[in-house]
């Protein structure tokens, strides 16, 4: 259900840096303008990366608000036409983080499946819980072969936390696509990058 906005806010956090959180963040935007919806992304990381990306592009939409973490209520509601709001942060779990947890409908925690990344899960975990919101974590840059999702699921269940059905695999389509300041969806429709990222959109709106 909608919260105090008439929008769907997604905030995408994880303490652990290079984790796919900037990744996540614009190629759901990317993949909601497609569905027709009108998505924004709000960039309250320092480092500016998905506002960086939003330099990069050649395109008016999705729009990428650089934000300060204390300014997003007011942010929020300048927004407020936007059906979503995808709000991508700086890898720490501190009082930005927080911020970003207490606006949200949903908290995406992206982890990569290795287990220096797990590790750190519990912290960012902790955080989504003081903020009295639930987490899904999705599993980012799988490798290819190997056992990886299947163990980290095994580690994540131990979290009592719920893990969105699609995994993003390690794809060149996420990073070529990046640099060119594009969503997967637009470099490469018909790839397997793009078949992941609209899954996970598709699961985003029956939650
Ligand atoms: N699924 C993936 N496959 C391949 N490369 C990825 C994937 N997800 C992220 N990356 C790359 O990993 C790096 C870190 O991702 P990023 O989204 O910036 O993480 P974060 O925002 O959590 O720090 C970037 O270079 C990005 O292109
Ligand atoms: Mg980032």
């Amino acid at each position: 259900m909608p919260g105090e906005y008439n929008m769907r806010i997604v905030s995408i956090v994880s303490q652990k840096g290079g984790a796919g959180k900037t990744t996540i963040a614009v190629n759901l935007a990317v993949a909601a303008l497609a569905c027709g919806a009108k998505g924004t992304i709000i960039d309250i990381d320092p480092q500016a990366t998905a506002s960086n990306w939003g330099d990069r592009r050649q395109a008016e939409f999705p729009p990428v608000v650089s934000a300060q973490a204390a300014r997003l209520p007011q942010i929020l509601k300048q927004v407020d036409k936007a059906a979503w709001v995808f709000i991508d942060t700086p890898p720490a779990v501190s009082n930005t983080t927080m911020a970003a947890v207490k606006v949200a409908d949903i908290v995406l925690v992206p982890s990569r499946a290795a287990i220096f990344d797990l590790d750190t899960l519990g912290a960012t975990l902790d955080l989504v819980r003081m903020g009295q919101k639930e987490a899904a974590v999705v599993l980012n840059a799988v490798p290819h072969q190997g056992p990886g999702a299947e163990e980290a699921r095994a580690v994540i269940a131990a979290h009592n936390t719920c893990i969105a059905p699609t995994c993003l695999g390690n794809r060149a389509a996420f990073q070529h696509a990046a640099t060119m300041g594009l969503g997967v969806t637009e470099y490469e429709p018909n790839g397997k990058a793009a078949l992941e990222i609209r899954d996970l959109f598709n699961w985003l709106q029956t939650l």
